[in-house]
């Protein structure tokens, strides 16, 4: 396993639209136990692969406690097909590190993916779990969190984090 280098808002590569995985390979699960690895160590709930600068549509989320077992789950291709319900709740990214702010989300989502093996499901979810899967397709589409916010906010976002992550 390795760990990734997560890019940080505003780096242009986490507006790139994410590809469909096609191969269900080896190389498919590597991918997945690296993120795992990153996103455990950096101690977040969901992970992207557009934030590793991969333009694959795969997510990962792990919403367990930290006194809980792990229970990692692998989106591969993972598409909203219904949604319902308004939920204003704050939210924090592994590309925004440091930055909480209230987004509103779906309630509820039903959502189709592949699992690593290619398998099709169709599953509901809601509340966090609900929230962190709109959040991680989001970077899959080029989106950020904090693009919802005003102009204003965004911009003291931008300010904040190239304070914190200069240019080498
Ligand atoms: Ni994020």
């Amino acid at each position: 396993m390795a760990l990734l280098q997560i890019l940080h808002f505003p780096d242009p590569r986490l507006h790139l639209k994410a590809h469909p995985v096609k191969l269900f390979d080896k190389e498919l699960k590597v991918l997945v136990d690296d993120m795992a690895q990153t996103m455990y160590q950096n101690d977040g709930i969901g992970l992207a692969a557009t934030q590793v600068d991969v333009q694959k549509r795969l997510i990962i989320i792990d919403i367990s406690k930290s006194d809980e077992a792990k229970k990692l789950q692998a989106f591969v291709n993972p598409e909203i097909i219904s949604r319902s319900g308004d939920v204003v709740g704050e939210e924090g990214c592994l590309s925004v590190p440091g930055v909480y702010e209230s987004v509103r989300r779906s309630e509820n989502i039903s959502v189709k993916f592949q699992d690593l093996d290619g398998n099709v499901y169709t599953k509901d979810y809601t509340g966090l779990m609900s929230v962190c899967v709109q959040h991680e397709i989001d970077h899959l589409d080029g989106k950020v969190f904090v693009e919802y916010l005003s102009s204003l906010k965004q911009n003291f976002i931008k300010k904040k984090m190239k304070k914190i992550f200069k240019p080498q």
